[in-house]
């Protein structure tokens, strides 16, 4: 069920129109519909009914509080990638015993911070990491969980930016080497091994490749037992596509039903870090017309979102399907919806057929929830823009439009000017 959908001709998320949104938060918006985070949540746990498992969304797809405590409601937990996403994901009220932790990066007051919550595990991306968490781990009397992130070396066929598991990404420990870093984590005084770990790569359509990885991480767990290494987790990762145009991403139930197939027998707890999957079509960005204009055939939409509040299509070219926020339009125009930033790469849809839009129109990017908000910045001095989500026929800011004040908070004047 599609919660963003034309009532007569007004667009609404869920039983809301978005322009009486718009009417109280003023534009640009972000709206996320909590009917649609929470049918992703359990087709995804549903996918995996029969085994043991945790949902450890990824939060760095969109880390706003009130999206963070939806999943925690139904049970899930986080993957996290810094000490702001483990302070965010424990003010949401995140259990800590489900907090992944993963990231080549992981800097020493982030590691001591992780070990003092008591999160379930790191996910080892370096040998050098394994032995500063071993150190900082002895150092404050603990035992880090770890599992070592293994680059399977497997061609995920997506966008060169989001691909990670391949040999020359810089992401996770060879499986040549993680052998021999797992032997050496068995002596290193603060480490507990628990697990393993892979990630390949993100907006996968495929399931192949998830399963390509985990025959070669089983090989390795194999070796391991026979080393008397035996562990608990098996973190699958994250990477699930979605359909944002006529991709065919196969259905959680589909990757769900193949990943348990594959992982049987192991008698592993299985973890998944989806993010996109989750959250990129529970949400969209709200925008309003400013101008139009038209020159030789070309023709032009400015609206007041730009690659500051949707940095994917300037970023990864990516496309956001373009809706109207009400369908008075008389027909519709090939033109390109452009931002307010002094760039030629802000653009939020290039070369589209989209409705006749007119100034004051609203316009709605669907798949949004996903790397929207959390990519977004206030280049060119544009405050970040408000928040909602909507649950049935109500709705609540969840997060406030920035004022200019908060574009300067924490800035001085240098003394000497
Ligand atoms: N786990 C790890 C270790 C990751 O690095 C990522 C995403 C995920 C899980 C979640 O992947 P997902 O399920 O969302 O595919 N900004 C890009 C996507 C970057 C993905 C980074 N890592 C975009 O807008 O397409």
């Amino acid at each position: 069920m599609n919660h963003f959908q034309y009532k007569g001709n007004e667009l609404f998320a869920e039983d809301v129109a978005l322009k009486d949104i718009v009417a109280k938060t003023g534009s640009p918006v972000y709206v996320y519909s909590h009917a649609t985070l929470t049918r992703h949540f359990k087709a995804f746990d549903d996918a995996f009914a029969g085994a043991p498992h945790t949902i450890c969304y990824s939060m760095k797809a969109n880390s706003t509080q009130s999206v963070l405590r939806t999943f925690f409601n139904l049970g899930g937990g986080v993957d996290i990638v810094s000490g702001g996403e483990l302070f965010r994901a424990l003010k949401a009220g995140v259990d800590p015993n489900k907090v992944v932790y993963s990231g080549v990066g992981k800097k020493d007051e982030e590691i001591e911070y992780a070990l003092n919550t008591g999160i379930l595990m790191f996910n080892v991306e370096s040998e050098q990491e394994l032995t500063r968490i071993s150190e900082i781990a002895t150092r404050l009397g603990k035992k880090a969980g770890i599992a070592i992130r293994v680059n399977p070396d497997v061609d995920p066929g997506t966008h060169p930016y989001i691909t990670t598991g391949l040999k020359n990404a810089k992401f996770g420990i060879t499986i040549e080497r993680a052998l021999e870093e797992y032997t050496r984590a068995k002596s290193l005084p603060g480490i507990d091994i628990i697990g393993i770990d892979m990630h390949i790569g993100s907006q996968l359509t495929k399931v192949n490749p998830f399963v390509d990885s985990i025959e070669k991480l089983k090989i390795m767990i194999a070796k391991l037992k026979g080393e008397g290494i035996a562990l608990k987790y098996f973190d699958c990762g994250g990477g699930l596509g979605i359909q944002y145009n006529a991709e065919e991403p196969p259905l959680p139930s589909d990757y769900g039903r193949e990943i348990v197939a594959a992982t049987k027998g192991l008698g592993m707890h299985l973890l998944f870090e989806p993010g996109r999957n989750l959250v990129g079509n529970a949400g969209i960005l709200v925008a309003k017309t400013l101008f139009t204009k038209s020159r030789d055939d070309k023709n032009f939409i400015m609206i007041d979102a730009g690659m500051n509040d949707l940095a994917r299509p300037a970023l990864y070219d990516s496309y956001h399907g373009v809706q109207a926020g009400c369908k008075d339009q008389d027909g519709m125009i090939v033109a390109d919806i452009v931002g307010p930033i002094c760039e030629s790469g802000d653009f939020l849809a290039k070369g589209r057929e989209v409705p006749m839009f007119k100034q004051d129109d609203l316009v709605a990017f669907m798949s949004a929830g996903a790397y929207g908000f959390a990519m977004s910045s206030s280049y060119n001095s544009r405050p970040r823009v408000a928040e909602v989500m909507v649950k049935g026929d109500k709705f609540e800011i969840i997060r406030e439009r920035e004022t200019v004040e908060d574009l300067v908070k924490g800035e001085k004047i240098a003394s000497f000017l």
